[in-house]
């Protein structure tokens, strides 16, 4: 058993110890893939978080994460990560629906005439059949208010969504 134990102790160090130092100074080879576009440390998730309007900066990201675990399936929401049975989803505010080219949307999607916000992100996944009739996405919908909140905060902090410059 100490055997076993022992690395799984030290590896755990030496990620709080990467957690807390400056990022160069983190160990090779215990991450294989470093990513390629700079993504937000926890601290500007955590800022982006608070600085979404109501009620989305009291979202809870961990059942944001947990609630996006129904669209994993079907989604990827890295940048440039591929299109599955669903389009990637970075960027995805502000952009028109429908509008990723290198997927083959419904027709119903690729002619809709919106822009993805909260409003009609939270609209879409409360029942996506009715909000947008002749769509391919099969998928009930997420009937609690409370976590469709949550998934669309996780989706604005991971998705690259930038508040407006005032
Ligand atoms: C069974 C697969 C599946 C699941 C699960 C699923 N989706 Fe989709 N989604 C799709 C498909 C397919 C489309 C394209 C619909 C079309 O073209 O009519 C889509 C489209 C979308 C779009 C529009 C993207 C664009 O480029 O306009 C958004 C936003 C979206 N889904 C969010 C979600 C979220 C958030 C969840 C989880 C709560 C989810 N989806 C679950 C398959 C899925």
């Amino acid at each position: 058993m100490r055997n076993i134990a022992a690395p799984a102790v030290a590896l755990s160090a030496a990620l709080t110890l990467a957690a807390c130092g400056p990022n160069d100074a983190a160990p090779a080879d215990s991450a294989p893939q470093a990513p390629k576009a700079p993504s937000p440390s926890e601290a500007e998730k955590l800022a982006l978080l608070a600085a979404l309007p109501a009620p989305y900066n009291e979202a809870d990201l961990d059942n944001g994460r947990r609630a996006f675990a129904r669209c994993r399936s079907c989604h990827t929401i890295t940048p440039g990560g591929p299109n599955m049975t669903g389009p990637n989803l970075y960027g995805v505010f502000g952009s028109k629906a429908g509008a990723k080219e290198k997927y083959s949307y419904s027709h119903a999607m690729r002619t809709a005439a919106f822009t993805w916000d909260a409003e009609t992100l939270d609209h879409w996944l409360q029942n996506p059949r009715t909000f947008l009739p002749g769509n391919k996405m099969s998928f009930a919908g997420l009937p609690d208010a409370t976590d469709r909140r949550d998934v669309i905060a996780f989706l604005k902090v991971e998705t690259g969504f930038k508040p407006q410059a005032e």
